[in-house]
């Protein structure tokens, strides 16, 4: 790594630690405070932790490039590189293009009714069972069904993708024991999807079935139409499972906001976007600088790793007041839980649909919601959320 000056802010908190993760944001403050760029030697990347540097980086891919990867490590980078996540302009534009249509608006209109009826089954059971955890139950299995139904995925074999993709993000981090203990996972997941080598076995008129018409028409290889499939069902799952129980979590622990969703459901949006604020699901992605960039007290050398923190960024006083404050009506469609600029996530559109379909159902279903004991995280070096939420709801 290249010389780093010495007035550069630097820190050695762990922000990959177990304890770390468990109550993040009184340190978030303090490194946000610390400087526009914070040099982090023990594990040779710089943090880039407010509101203002994190979206002009995400704007600016030639010179914070996503195409040596995204994650931290150069083991781990290596066989993401020229994915859709990993990738710059041209080469990304292609891969973009794939299923840009079908993640328009229009086109997520035409599935709207299918996501209503899947969330809808998903939580009458729930409401059935009166008491259930609110990942496994109903935040998981919402994307998990929805996702592999796009895809056009056939039953057997779906069972790898949640641990699968929870795998894939554990090895964004640094190495540790954890990352050991998911390669079985890794594994079967990577198999289950290599076993698909063209439309033959995916629903006609699926995601799935256009990636490969369009390895048909010579715009992608049959390599790029694994990863591209791989991509969506990663990048979809608990990314959207992490927000619907933090929603979940907010109408168990906040009845307020839960009765004024209850009395104007069209306020639901507008809570999930803060929701989505506070407890960005993707904490944080890795960039490499391609020249010296100079953010304050710091440069930061050409070909020095940095990690864009939406998290941190979306909690900066700043940007937005009384940030660390659940506010109802703030409203905050500026966030950057779905990053920003060029790799801005290709999926927020049906992410927001799947939250306002579970709203919807818990309000025509359910009359009250509680927690039913202690939360736990999950631990992930890069994305945040619940691995155990004991919810009881009382059906309506
Ligand atoms: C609440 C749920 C979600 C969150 C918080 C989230 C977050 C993100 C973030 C932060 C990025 C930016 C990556 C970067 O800057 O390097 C991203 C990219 C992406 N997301 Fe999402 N995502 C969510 C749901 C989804 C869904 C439902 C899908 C599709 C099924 C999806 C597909 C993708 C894809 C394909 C990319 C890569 C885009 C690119 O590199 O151009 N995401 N997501």
């Amino acid at each position: 790594m290249s010389t780093v000056s010495p007035e550069a802010p630097s820190t050695d908190v762990d922000l990959f630690d177990h304890e770390f993760l468990q109550a993040p944001y009184a340190a978030y403050r303090e490194l946000r405070e610390q400087g526009r760029a914070v040099h982090v030697p023990a594990q040779g990347f710089w943090l880039i932790p407010r509101y203002d540097d994190v979206r002009a980086a995400a704007a600016d891919w030639e010179t914070f490039t996503s195409s040596q990867g995204v994650a931290l490590l150069d083991d781990f980078n290596q066989p993401m590189l020229g994915t859709i996540l990993a990738s710059d302009p041209p080469r990304h534009t292609d891969l973009r293009g794939v299923l840009s249509e079908q993640l328009a608006p229009r086109a997520l209109g035409a599935v709207r009714e299918h996501i209503g009826a899947e969330v809808a089954r998903v939580v009458s059971e729930c409401a059935e069972a009166g008491s259930f955890d609110g990942v496994s139950q109903l935040g998981q299995r919402i994307p998990l069904e929805v996702v592999s139904h796009l895809i056009g995925l056939p039953e057997e074999g779906r069972d790898t993708l949640l641990p699968g993709a929870d795998a894939v993000f554990t090895t964004f981090g640094p190495f540790s024991p954890t990352v050991e203990s998911r390669m079985g996972d890794f594994m079967a997941y990577m198999g289950f999807m290599t076993s698909f080598t063209d439309a033959s076995r995916l629903r006609p008129g699926s995601w799935g079935a256009d990636i490969f018409a369009a390895v048909e028409a010579g715009r992608i290889t049959g390599q790029d139409a694994v990863s591209l499939m791989m991509a969506y069902l990663v990048a979809g799952m608990d990314t959207t499972s992490n927000s619907l129980t933090a929603l979940l979590h907010l109408f168990a622990t906040r009845p307020d906001v839960w009765h004024a969703v209850q009395e104007d459901p069209s306020r639901a949006s507008a809570v999930y976007e803060e929701c989505l604020r506070l407890e960005s699901p993707v904490q944080g992605f890795f960039r490499v600088v391609t020249k010296d960039v100079d953010l304050g007290d710091a440069v930061v050398p050409a070909g020095d790793r940095v990690l864009l923190h939406f998290g941190m960024a979306n909690r900066d006083d700043a940007h937005y007041a009384d940030a660390d404050e659940f506010q109802i009506d703030r409203n905050p469609i500026d966030h950057m839980a779905f990053g920003y600029g060029t790799h801005s996530c290709a999926g927020q559109g049906l992410a927001r649909l799947e939250a306002k379909a579970l709203a919807a159902a818990l309000v025509d279903q359910v009359a009250s919601i509680e927690l039913a004991g202690d939360p736990e995280l999950h631990e992930n070096p890069v994305v945040r959320g619940f691995g155990h939420l004991p919810l009881t709801v009382v059906r309506k």
